[in-house]
This record gives C-alpha cells, structure tokens and sequence, in this order.
C-alpha cells in the first residue's frame, strides 16, 4: 500500500497547494469515518502486531502516534485510528478560535522530504474541539490533547489562557500536551525558561490533581533550544512529574538548501530528524528514566522511529511521513519493529 501512495497518490497530490490538501483530506476523514465499513476496511489494511506497553499510566498497543497538528479541531480522529496508531495527540487548541496566519504558510520542500509551516494556531477554538471530540469518543486507541495560547494573548496572560483552554478540555483527552514550542507565535518558545515554565504549568497540574480522574501532562519542547533551558525544563519535568515531547519544529534551516532560509516557520520532517535526536538524547540523559518522553522530529520509516525509540523515546510521533510516505507508514513501522523483536521496556 505504501508503495502504491509513494508511486502514484503523492504525484498527484503534490501537484495541488499543500494546505488544500490538507483541508481536503481532513473533510474526506469526517465523512468517510461516519461510515463503519470505511473504519473496517481501513483498519483491516493497517493491521499490524501489537507493542502493548504503558505510559504515564496509559496503556498503549503501540508506540507510534499521530503528531500534534493533522487534526487541529479534533474532527477526524475516528478516521486516523484506523491507520493502526498507538494514540493520537490532537491539536493544537487555543481557547478562542483563531484564523492563524495569512496563507500561503504551508510549505513542501520535496527534494528534502521537509515541510516548512508557520500556520499559526489556526483552529475554531475550545469549544468547538471538545464539541467534535465528544461526538467521537470513545475511540480505540487513546487521545492526547495539545493546548496553546491565542496569538492575541500576553505572555503575562498565557498562563491563565492555557488553563482555560485545559478545563474546557480536561474531559475529552487521556493526556495533554503543553505546546510552547511553536515558532509561529510570537514569544511562545520564551515559556521555555525554568520559572516561566513553572507559572504556567503549575496551575494546570493543580487543576488536575483536584479532578476525579488526574491525568499526565507532557510538554513539548523546541529543537532549538540552549542547553541551560532545556535542563531547566527537565528539572522541573521530574520535580512535577510530567513527560517530555521532543521535539517540535525548527527554525534551523542548515540541515536544508539557503534558498528557504528566506521562508519563515517551522521545519519538519527528514532534514529535523538529527537536530531533533540530539535534543532527545540530551533529555533522556537528564531525566534518566524518571519521566516518560515522546520522540517526534523526522521519523520516516521503521529505522527512523527505532533510532528514537533507542535514544530513550517511550513512544514516538509522525507527521511529515506521513505526507511523504502515506499514511500506511504506520504499519511499516509496526512491521519494522516486529522484524527487529523490538519490545517496550514499559511493558510489565
Ligand atoms: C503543518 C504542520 C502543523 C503543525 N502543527 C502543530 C501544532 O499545532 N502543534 C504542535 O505541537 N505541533 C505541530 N506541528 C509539529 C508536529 O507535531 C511535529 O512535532 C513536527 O512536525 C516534527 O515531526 P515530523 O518531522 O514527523 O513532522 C506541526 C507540523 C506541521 C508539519
């Protein structure tokens, strides 16, 4: 199936403007996963073994997931978890809807395998997200949730916009996801500093320690980051004990032709893949097991997600594969890792 998306459907998608695509493909998944036969037939493609572990207290089937990002109003989840993902992370969401940035913002860079995107949180906002989610769940497979703030909101304000965003959330989602590594809105990756990071998060940690059920919290760190920040941010992951995503996009752009140094955002997919393993073998030696973490950052084949899942990643994320290798790339992960006996040390 892979091969047949590589041969022939990524040529004629590749031909349209990339956030069409996009938009379309994601009215096509609501649609098509109202339908329970679409569901069965896509899932029986996708089969693959099972990697049963558990993270964060969550029990996974796998240990390959939808990035943050694809399904930003949380509207094609049913649809995704056929393709035989672990989990899915959802998002962003900010608390009020907001346009995002002015288009073109979403960029192929095809000889490179890359995306560059500055898309800006654009999504129809909180209420909006937990209304389409609840019409899904429940789902197979479980469901992280990635919160951000709105572009109109102070960083003085952001940390109570977050929180916001997280109790209209707080019922919908199995984790969250607490997105500061954006480069698309201004001052967002500035949370990154130790106290920052703690104003903001603490308040949501409380929250959910007062709910019935508390639920882990991840943050998603930036690719970019000084090493003093990102000790910081680990620090304070074990002291609080949430995970870490690493990582989101860069603003990096040596690992790709000087022509796209002009292009403003964040870039993904192969050329992020080292930068973004650095980062991720950095945090596993600095949090030493003691908090789960999450690879993302150029996975784009079994190889690639092994490579994390060797570094100290408890799971792992894909979004640029997809679009490059289809969205039975999951199954060739799954197959991958079967081939190479690979089995989670988080399975007790
Ligand atoms: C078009 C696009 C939109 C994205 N939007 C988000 C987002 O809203 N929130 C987030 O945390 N990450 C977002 N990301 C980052 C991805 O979740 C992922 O961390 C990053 O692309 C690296 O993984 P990849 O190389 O597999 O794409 C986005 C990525 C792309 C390409």
């Amino acid at each position: 199936m892979g091969f047949l998306y590589r041969k022939f459907i990524r040529q004629l998608l590749f031909n349209l403007n990339p956030e069409l695509v996009h938009d379309a493909v994601i009215k096509t998944a609501r649609a098509a996963q109202r339908v329970e036969l679409v569901n069965s037939v896509v899932r029986l493609l996708s089969r693959a073994k099972d990697f049963p572990l558990t993270v964060a207290g969550i029990k996974f089937r796998n240990p390959v997931g939808l990035a943050a990002g694809f399904d930003k109003n949380c509207e094609a989840a049913r649809f995704m978890a056929g393709f035989g993902f672990g989990f899915l992370e959802l998002g962003t969401v900010t608390l009020r809807p907001q346009p995002g940035n002015p288009k073109p913002r979403l960029f192929r860079l095809r000889d490179d395998h890359a995306i560059i995107n500055r898309m800006g949180f654009n999504n129809a906002g909180a209420f909006d997200a937990a209304r389409s989610l609840s019409r899904l769940l429940p789902l197979p497979v479980p469901v992280g949730i990635s919160v951000g703030k709105n572009a109109d909101c102070t960083m003085d304000e952001a940390p109570r916009n977050y929180l916001e965003t997280l109790k209209i959330m707080y019922d919908y989602g199995d984790y969250f996801a607490v997105n500061i590594s954006s480069p698309n809105t201004l001052q967002l990756r500035s949370l990154h500093g130790g106290e920052k990071l703690k104003r903001l998060v603490e308040p949501m940690l409380d929250f959910a320690s007062g709910q019935k059920k508390v639920k882990p919290f991840f943050v998603k760190i930036a690719p970019d980051l000084e090493d003093g920040d990102l000790a910081g941010a680990a620090a304070l992951a074990v002291e609080k004990g949430f995970g870490l995503i690493a990582t989101n996009t860069t603003v990096n752009r040596s690992a790709v032709p000087a022509y796209w140094r002009s292009y403003e955002g964040g870039l993904s997919g192969k050329p992020l893949r080292e930068l973004s393993n650095t980062i991720l073998a950095k945090t596993a030696a600095l949090v030493k097991g003691k908090v789960p973490l999450i690879g993302s950052g150029g996975i784009s084949d079994g190889a690639t997600a092994l490579e994390k899942l060797s570094l100290g990643a408890d799971l792992v994320q894909v979004y640029s594969g997809l679009v490059y290798e289809g969205p039975f790339l999951v199954k060739e992960i799954l197959e991958y890792l079967g081939r190479h006996h690979w089995h989670s040390p988080r399975h007790h």
